[in-house]
């Protein structure tokens, strides 16, 4: 029996004086996940390109008696990203966790069809942005011991139709996840990914954009995907997102590198159309 103590469990799963940083956090995956971290006691930074939506979700951590304040970012702009995270630390006084979560689709093509723009586009958010933000996030979590969250995808491990750049992005997000585990594991920081399969959101207003016919057609492809598999639905934000907080907390003190599907069985069966 080796001599290694036991956190209380209820003290593991507290963020009490913990600091966040939530990219993306101004709907969907992320703002449940800004909610889930400032119940469990952590002040969160809210870092996103929408505004109104970062300023609303910021305003429902302090409406629950939390802190929470809101920073505009571009995680694709290096520039950006090292403002927002120095900024954080100003105002808190430290970072801790980072949640990399800010991610859009890219739409649905064939890749012989893709534009450039769109491929570019989604690799600068979703793989150059989980880089930027955890380059100038680390030092700071280096200093406190901290914890990186990155939000991948059920597509950045198997293939799914019409969507190359977005599994191309998602599975190197699922790499660089075990890459840091290697390098920062004794540097004080723990890396892990969450890969959730289909979540009812709205991302990237792509569905907003399709208009009501569209929309519902999109919907009803998702639900019907969904259907397909072990748990027969999508998922709800807030189950993500308590995943997440695990991640981010010490309740998983003994998880690096690990990529953890939230996916309601979806790839544990062919039958996932
Ligand atoms: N919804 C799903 O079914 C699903 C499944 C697997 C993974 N994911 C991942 O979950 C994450 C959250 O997605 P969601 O479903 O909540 O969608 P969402 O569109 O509600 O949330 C994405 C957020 O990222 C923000 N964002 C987009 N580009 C940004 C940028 N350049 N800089 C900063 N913020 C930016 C958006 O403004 C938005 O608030 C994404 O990484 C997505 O790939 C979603």
């Amino acid at each position: 029996m080796t001599d290694q103590r036991r956190a209380a469990p209820a003290a593991a799963a507290s963020l009490e004086g913990r600091v966040a940083l939530v990219t993306g956090g101004s709907s969907g995956i992320g703002r449940a996940t800004v909610l889930e971290l400032a119940v469990a006691g952590a002040r969160v930074v809210v870092a996103d390109t929408n505004v109104a939506g970062g300023e609303e979700s910021a305003g429902l951590v302090r409406g629950l008696g939390g802190e929470a304040i809101f920073l505009e970012c571009d995680v694709a702009d290096a520039t950006q990203v090292r403002t927002t995270v120095e900024a954080a630390v100003a105002h808190c006084g430290g970072l801790d966790i980072l949640v990399n979560n800010a991610g859009i689709s890219g739409g649905a093509s064939l890749l012989h069809e893709l534009d450039l723009e769109t491929w570019d586009q989604v690799m600068a958010v979703n793989l150059r942005g989980s880089f930027l933000c955890a380059k100038y996030a680390l030092p700071h979590l280096m200093a406190q011991g901290g914890a990186i969250v990155n939000v991948a995808s059920t597509y950045g491990l198997v293939g799914a139709p019409g969507a190359p750049a977005y599994c191309a992005s998602k599975g190197g997000v699922v790499a660089l996840t075990r890459q840091l585990a290697v390098d920062y594991g004794l540097r004080g920081v723990r890396v892990n990914a969450v890969c959730p399969g289909y979540v009812d959101t709205d991302m990237g207003g792509g569905r907003a954009r399709l208009g009501p016919e569209g929309q519902a057609a999109a919907n009803a492809r998702r639900e019907a995907a969904a259907a397909r598999q072990p748990l027969g639905r999508q998922a709800h934000v807030d189950e993500i997102a308590r995943v997440i907080a695990f991640l981010a907390s010490a309740a998983s003190s003994f998880m690096t590198g690990s990529i953890v599907t939230v996916d309601g069985g979806c790839t544990t069966t062919f039958n996932h159309g």
